[in-house]
């Protein structure tokens, strides 16, 4: 954009501010839930003060005080990323990062930590310490742990690689990861009796399309490597919950059907597993809300638990914004809220839980150096109106 159409945008953005705000303090237009005496709530256009003239480097909050926590809100778990060098820092970045992540979530899976990458050293050997870590602030602060990932083919740590022995070796040595990682992370429970690691992905992202990936596993061990590693896991815990979790079920049609292909095989030829992770890495305008519940419902009637693993919300995947307008905004705010609400449609029984893949935007693996906002904070963890309409959708 050039200086002038730039200055004519923030022109209008700000008299459309002062328009709305307007409208608010004579009542016509109200937040859904605001009370006109709750002075918690403010008008959800929030510009940065001091800052006329310049360029606001996207940083625009267009944020809202909350009234309740998604946690409160949701009727199953609500979940979201952590790893174990921030939940160990007391830095006042990642003491803001605990703050909300204890206030608003009841669940975390490891962004990265728990991935073969991370735990599986060299053969026969493994390094469970930064799951360990998570798991023992999940107990403290009485969260469940959803176990991700066991096999996920962009996590293959480099010896694994590289390794030169037979198939057949290879193969004992996935067995005996997943054996171990799933043994390992079955110990810790909280008073109760009930395991911190409620749940592992036991595989992620097989497929590639509607075909089956051609990963290293699918080289090394045929087109039932995905079976086995179910078996597996279940061999050394008969209660953990096992997911198969991938991306654009919603978005790719053939792709879902794919899935849905293989888990009702499984349930016909008894291999073990109690639900499907749906991403849900979405756009503000991609896929369809109409797919989006269908792809829900379709996975839904796997009579499989649903979890919707990853989600996060792209607004600038066409890369036509330089700042986060108030207009991709609310459009965000509104797929969130379809999300949530799609999934309201899931037989409560079957409600894994929704998991959020990040906190701030610029903690997001989509941040692209400040130009995506995918997330429900902004970079100063205020509560994006992205998070209103996810906890709108909750209700
Ligand atoms: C991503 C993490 O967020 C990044 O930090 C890492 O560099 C790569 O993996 N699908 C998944 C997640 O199943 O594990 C990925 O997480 C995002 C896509």
């Amino acid at each position: 954009m050039n200086k002038l159409s730039m200055m004519q945008t923030k022109l209008l953005r700000i008299t459309f501010s002062y328009v709305l705000t307007f409208l608010f303090s004579i009542g016509l237009v109200s937040i859904v839930g605001c009370s006109s005496d709750d002075s918690s709530w403010r008008p959800i256009i929030d510009e940065p003060s001091g800052d006329d003239d310049d360029d606001d480097n996207g940083e625009l909050n267009f944020t809202y005080n909350p009234q309740s926590s998604l946690k409160d809100l949701a009727a199953y778990p609500v979940g979201m990323i952590v790893s174990a060098a921030k939940l160990s820092s007391s830095s006042d970045e990642n003491e803001s990062f605990k703050s909300i992540l204890t206030d608003d979530y009841n669940s975390i899976t490891a962004e990265n930590d728990m991935k073969m990458a991370n735990m599986f050293t060299a053969a026969d050997t493994y390094d469970w310490s930064d799951g360990d870590e998570i798991v023992a602030y999940a107990k403290e602060n009485n969260m469940r742990v959803h176990g991700h990932a066991l096999l996920w083919h962009q996590s293959i740590p480099g010896w694994l690689n590289n390794f030169d022995g037979s198939d057949e070796e290879f193969e004992t040595l996935i067995e005996n990861y997943i054996k171990e990682a799933v043994s390992h992370f079955a110990q810790e429970t909280f008073e109760d009796g009930t395991p911190v690691v409620a749940s592992w992905d036991v595989v992620n992202e097989a497929f590639d399309g509607a075909q089956m990936r051609n990963s290293l596993f699918f080289q090394r061990m045929g087109e039932d490597y995905v079976a086995k590693c179910f078996q597996w896991a279940r061999e050394v815990d008969s209660d953990v919950k096992l997911f198969y979790n991938d991306y654009n079920i919603a978005g790719e049609g053939t792709k879902r059907n794919s899935v849905i292909n293989m888990v009702n095989n499984f349930a016909s030829e008894g291999i073990p597993i109690d639900g499907v992770g749906l991403q849900m890495h979405v756009n503000h305008d991609w896929p369809t809300t109409n797919e989006i519940n269908q792809a829900i419902t379709a996975i839904a009637n796997t009579g499989l638990l649903v979890h919707l693993s990853e989600l996060d919300v792209k607004v600038n995947f066409n890369d036509d914004l330089e700042e986060l307008t108030l207009e991709r905004a609310q459009e965000q705010e509104k797929r969130y809220q379809e999300v949530a609400e799609a999934y309201a449609n899931v037989p409560e029984e079957q409600q894994f839980g929704i998991t959020i893949w990040g906190m701030r935007d610029r903690d997001s693996w989509l941040y692209e150096g400040g130009l995506e906002w995918p997330l429900l904070y902004n970079n100063n963890f205020e509560y994006k109106v992205a998070h209103r309409g996810f906890a709108e959708g909750l209700e």
